[in-house]
């Protein structure tokens, strides 16, 4: 195991594009763990699964599907998915199956592998706590709605979507009880994760706050100067 930077949150909070520029000032791969979610719910709903599925149906289904994270892209059974999994349709989905037991269970040993040979930003809702509890440094990044609603409602506009900020302020509502609120993984701050609230501050703010967290090169960890030996583990 690489070392390993996890990052967690709720939607919006901006966590793609911080873990991105993150890792690029620090020479590590970048690591979405939604968009895996993602992917995995396009294919359950492409073979018809919907909220009614049993575990048994989705666990039968997700034993046909591999799908990796690499260089910005996500790849479903050897097929490019980056872009149909933006849609507010996959995102309803990829919030709803990211409950069921099998798809969390199918996923977690294709995370840790990313961070096998590779050092990784990775970011999601439980990087901090499940997939990778001993990272090197843990951040639990937030936002007020209002600003995450602004942030989604910006995006998705900017991709062609037609949009409806109240629509998208009840959806990021719905998503947040749903991911904070099922029984396994749930969304929360790791208690050893340092919390930054990112509303009204530009990303390079952000961005700064976290690498003054980063530890020392004398601390053998993930500093981008660090060397080898780091004790980082999952
Ligand atoms: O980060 P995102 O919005 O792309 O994630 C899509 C969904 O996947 C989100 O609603 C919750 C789920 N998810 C998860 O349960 N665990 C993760 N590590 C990452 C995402």
């Amino acid at each position: 195991m690489r070392k390993v930077i996890a990052i967690d949150g709720p939607s919006g909070a901006g966590k793609s594009t911080i873990a991105r520029m993150l890792a690029q000032k620090l020479g590590f791969e970048y690591l979405d763990t939604g968009a895996l979610y993602r992917a995995v719910a396009l294919y359950l709903v492409r073979l018809g699964l919907r909220e009614n599925a049993t575990d048994d149906e989705v666990a039968e289904a997700v034993k046909k599907v591999y799908v990796v994270f690499r260089q910005g892209r996500v790849i479903m059974n050897g097929a490019d998915v980056s872009d149909e999994i933006r849609t507010p349709e996959a995102s309803h989905f990829a919030s709803v199956f990211s409950a069921r037991r099998p798809v969390r269970e199918h996923l977690l040993e294709i995370q840790r592998d990313a961070a096998r040979h590779t050092d990784i930003v990775a970011e999601g809702r439980d990087m901090t706590t499940v997939v990778f509890p001993g990272a090197c440094r843990k951040f639990y990044l937030d936002a007020s709605v209002g600003e995450r609603t602004r942030r989604r409602t910006l995006e998705l506009a900017a991709k062609g979507f037609e949009v409806n900020e109240e629509e998208i302020r009840m959806e990021i509502a719905e998503r947040d009880a749903r991911d904070a609120g099922r029984d396994i993984a749930p969304l929360r701050k790791a208690d050893d994760a340092l919390f930054i609230e990112s509303t009204g501050l530009p990303v390079e703010k952000v961005l700064m706050k976290i690498m003054e967290h980063l530890p020392e090169e004398k601390d053998g960890a993930c500093g981008a100067a660090a060397g080898g030996g780091a004790a980082c583990r999952s």
